[in-house]
């Protein structure tokens, strides 16, 4: 039976789960797969925490280099989170000759090209299912099941907490910080939830995902991205009055000049949509392919045991595959030559909704209207609701337009007297 002796840096939730995984489906895997995967090493700065695991003496150090320097050990999966930390172990593990499998998406979304050069440099391989959506195996589907296709479009919901979090607020009308605070409880937001709340862990996760499945190098700072902090009730309450839901959308989609755009946000899509159904610390990921045509694949974006799922998924995939030298490599990953132009923010377009909070006076649909025809934003409804009050809301979804026209108009309307903060702008996709 092969082996492969792995070293563990990073006992916390998922380094938790992959043991427990390891012990609890030994003889699953071995059977399934003839691949005997040795835990020889675990490494964390906490040696002492109870987790609920039985472990053989001596398994457990504190000290890294126990993993890093030890021979014997083919492959680190490291699980420690962060991004300097993180970047010098991976690069030290592979030139001392080591696999590794990481599940950590901000250190790739930084630092990929650089770590699979070294990779492939020293002949080894890099599993990083887990970085993205936990549990659902998109990294494969498009290395392998797509493989054929050229990619048109993707948009999913690659962070759990913040559609836990708006969808506490749909269902159960809580306010935004109850929801997050629950979230929190649940052990799915990142230590700095910020990074959840303003988008940018989902940032991380699209650059890896466009970079991965468009074979290019695309900078995170590249990336728009917008977080879920400005949502509020009434928003949530106009949307669904209009057959829509609102979710943390990451997309990436090509136009036929081979441009892509990559953004986050969030996005309003029809409630009858598959990603509108995906509820709670969920995820979802829409595919297009050339020849597949659209696909959904959904589960469980975070937590233990559905990312330890991913992890020990690359260690087998990597111990299966070591003599063929088949796992991620930097040319399958970039493709130097690639014309792919990465489109700028203002070059945007898609549908939007409006929210304006204007004197309730004569004249102000026609001042708000004309600056909007002025920057050929042309709008398909307007709500405004009888409240008796002086300052009131008026909502607008538009036809498609371009982001710097809508950016543009927005200024001018702010100028309005008439017109009271906030203003709110929310995208729409409609079409998955
Ligand atoms: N904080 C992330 C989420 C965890 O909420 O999806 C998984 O990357």
């Amino acid at each position: 039976m092969k082996k492969i002796n792995v070293g563990l840096i990073g006992f916390g939730t998922i380094g938790t789960g992959v043991v427990k995984l390891l012990k609890k489906n030994r003889n699953e895997i071995m059977r399934k797969t003839g691949i005997n995967v040795q835990l020889k090493k675990i490494a964390d700065l906490d040696v002492t925490s109870d987790r609920g695991i039985h472990l053989e003496k001596g398994i457990l150090t504190r000290n890294v280099n126990q993993i890093i320097k030890d021979p014997e050990i083919d492959l680190v999966v490291e699980l420690i989170g962060g991004v300097t930390k993180a970047r010098e172990l991976i690069i030290k593990a592979l030139y001392n000759g080591k696999h590794v499998v990481t599940a950590n998406k901000a250190l790739l979304s930084l630092h990929s090209r650089e770590l699979f050069k070294i990779a492939d440099k020293n002949n080894r391989m890099i599993g990083f299912e887990a970085s993205v959506c936990g549990g659902i195996p998109i990294i494969k589907v498009i290395r392998e099941s797509l493989v054929a296709n050229k990619i048109k479009k993707i948009m999913g919901i690659v962070n759990g907490t913040t559609n836990f979090i708006l969808s506490q607020m749909e269902e159960k009308d809580l306010d935004f910080n109850k929801a997050l605070q629950l979230a929190q409880k649940k052990g799915f937001a990142e230590a700095n939830p910020d990074l959840d709340i303003s988008g940018e862990d989902a940032a991380h996760k699209l650059q890896i995902l466009a970079s991965y499945a468009f074979s290019t190098d695309i900078p995170l700072k590249k990336i728009y991205f917008e977080g879920i902090e400005k949502i509020d009730i009434q928003d949530i309450r106009y949307i669904q009055e209009l057959g829509y839901k609102i979710k943390l959308l990451a997309i990436v989609k090509m136009d036929k000049h081979n441009r892509i755009e990559c953004r986050v946000h969030p996005t309003i899509i029809p409630k009858d949509y598959l990603l509108a159904s995906v509820k709670d610390e969920y995820n979802a990921v829409f595919i297009e392919g050339d020849a597949s045509g659209g696909q959904i694949f959904y589960g469980k974006g975070a937590g233990s045991l559905p990312t330890a799922s991913a992890v020990v998924g690359d260690i087998i995939d990597i111990a299966k595959s070591c003599e063929e030298s088949r796992g991620a490599s930097y040319s399958e990953i970039f493709d130097l030559h690639s014309k792919i132009v990465i489109k700028k923010f203002a070059d945007f377009s898609c549908r939007y909704y409006l929210r304006f909070h204007t004197k309730d006076q004569p004249g102000v649909l026609a001042q708000i209207g004309k600056i909007l025809g002025n920057h050929r934003i042309s709008l398909t409804s307007v709500i405004q609701k009888e409240t008796g009050q002086k300052v009131v809301p008026i909502v607008m979804l538009t036809h498609l337009a371009k982001e710097d026209d809508i950016q543009r108009a927005i200024r001018s309307i702010r100028k309005l007297k008439i017109v009271k903060n906030p203003v709110k702008i929310i995208r729409i996709e409609n079409s998955d």
